[in-house]
């Protein structure tokens, strides 16, 4: 985890994986696609949709983009590298144009909203620039290409929440699955690129959640991560206006399912998460001992100009509260060094912060000014690369401390563990997780299998993984 959290600070987002489907790799189509994602999970969820949209139109998958007919990049947007990366990757797609010149490669998600046909226009890189709200359109737009036109939507939408559509699980182990469980977000956080790309904030209907949730169990699953920008904020309204489902409900129902089908979630927001949802995953076992909640800055006076409607003691409350109610409780956060004019003085308040706080794991970054957004178009990016990377690095170091000694609490410990498949770099070994998201990895024993839960006395770890041998 520790890895990861440091990969994060200076790989900005998550790389492209090319998604390969069992299901779809079987059955033989005329034409084939290829799909690569980048950004955070809900673009990861939403490439599973596309995926069962162009299936339900006769494309199959492939994981070789070499012969593909289609060839498509799910981008994020969010800090400027992460765009640099995708722009990179879509210069070499279009080399294969050379060689293969019916190709079609497509734009998908934030990238796709935030430049619109400026990628087909002056930069000629691709044929298609599909929203994240427009993928019902995929087919349609496909055969404009096809014609030679090009094929550009990029219209958001305030009811899109593509709840019928059943997505084709991508690269899955089988055992844990992304829910979107709302489209969105309403917050205007001042740095932040998200409610531009992917419009205002709606909540997917909680009949469709559940029924989604109910087949991954049926077909073997046994972990749903439900997914939102600001999960807190759910509500779903029925169509006559009798029932409001809030988001501590909506977990309730997915927990019910089955007491051996895990339940988390991501992102809460400091400002919406309440007692009811504390509650809530008190209540249930199966419920993980987890949260995901960003902080962003330290400092008051950085917070308030971020537009993120909390003070930091607020969020020292918070996480008192979480704490107080949930014992044990596993914490995560991003945070962001050298936002707008942030002085030594906010920075050391961040530090301070995490060392009150002792997250369990941290996605850590320095800011990146994007274009159009409120910061952009209202404060100065006046921090030098060079501090906000040795502010950054601060941070990194402290956090570094706090997740060793996070993994070394859990040594003499027994952890429920649910098997998720052989361990990466053994296959005598199997790799899960706990009920805190920590990976465990142990010897194979026994008669378990991918999708069981054993209990693992956990014997050693190192920063990011936790070691042990099955205990019963
Ligand atoms: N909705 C979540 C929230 O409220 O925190 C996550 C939003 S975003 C997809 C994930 C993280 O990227 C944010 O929490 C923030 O730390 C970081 N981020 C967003 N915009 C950024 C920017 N302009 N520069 C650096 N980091 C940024
Ligand atoms: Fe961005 Fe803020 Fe919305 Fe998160 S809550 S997606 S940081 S605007
Ligand atoms: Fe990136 Fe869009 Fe997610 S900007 S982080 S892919 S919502």
């Amino acid at each position: 985890m520790l890895d990861l959290a440091i990969d994060k600070t200076h790989d900005e987002s998550r790389q492209g994986e090319a998604f390969a489907s069992l299901e779809t790799d079987l059955i033989p189509f005329s034409k084939k696609f290829y799909i690569e994602s980048y950004g955070c999970a809900m673009n990861f969820a939403d490439s599973e949709v596309v995926a069962s949209i162009l299936k339900n139109n006769g494309y199959g998958i492939t994981t070789h983009f070499e012969e593909a007919d289609l060839i498509f990049v799910n981008t994020c947007s969010i800090r400027e590298k992460a765009e640099e990366t995708i722009r990179q990757r879509l210069t070499q797609f279009k080399k294969v144009k050379r060689y293969n010149p019916s190709v079609l490669v497509g734009v998908l998600g934030c990238m796709a909203e935030r430049l619109k046909s400026k990628l087909i226009e002056e930069e000629k890189l691709v044929d298609l620039v599909i929203g994240p709200d427009a993928y019902r359109t995929l087919p349609h737009l496909i055969e404009e290409a096809e014609s030679g036109q090009k094929g550009v939507n990029v219209l958001l939408s305030r009811e899109e929440t593509y709840s019928d559509i059943s997505p084709i699980r991508l690269n899955s182990n089988g055992v844990t699955a992304f829910v979107s469980i709302m489209r969105g977000c309403n917050n205007m956080c001042s740095f932040c690129v998200v409610p531009f790309t992917r419009g205002r904030e709606r909540s997917r209907d909680a009949h469709s959640v559940i029924s989604e949730c109910t087949q991954l169990f049926n077909d073997g699953y046994r972990e749903v991560t439900l997914l939102g920008q600001n999960v807190d904020s759910y509500q779903w309204i029925d169509p006559d206006h009798k029932k409001v489902v809030s988001f501590a409900q909506l977990m309730e129902m997915v927990a019910q399912i089955s007491p051996l089908l895990r339940v988390r979630f991501s992102t809460s927001h400091p400002k919406d998460i309440n007692d009811d949802v504390l509650f809530t995953i008190k209540k249930y076992d199966n419920i993980c001992k987890n949260i995901h909640l960003p902080v962003q800055s330290g400092s008051t006076r950085i917070l308030q100009m971020m537009n993120r409607t909390y003070t930091r003691e607020w969020y020292l409350a918070k996480v008192d509260r979480i704490r107080e109610i949930l014992p044990g409780c596993g914490l995560s956060t991003d945070t962001i060094s050298g936002f707008c004019s942030e002085t030594e003085e906010d920075h050391q308040d961040t530090l301070s912060l995490f060392e009150y706080c002792e997250f369990d794991l941290a996605y850590m970054y320095y800011y990146s000014n994007r274009p159009g957004t409120l910061a952009d178009r209202r404060f100065k990016d006046d921090v030098t690369l060079e501090i906000k990377k040795r502010r950054l690095q601060e941070i990194v170091d402290i956090h570094r401390v706090h997740s060793l000694k996070s993994m070394q609490k859990e040594v003499g410990k027994i952890a429920t563990v649910l098997i998720e498949g052989d361990s990466k770099k053994s296959e005598k070994d199997w790799a899960g997780r706990n009920d805190q998201n920590k990976m465990v990895i142990f010897p194979k024993e026994g008669a378990f299998k991918k999708g069981d839960y054993v209990q693992v006395l956990i014997d050693r770890c190192t920063g990011g993984t936790l070691l042990g041998s099955i205990c019963s």
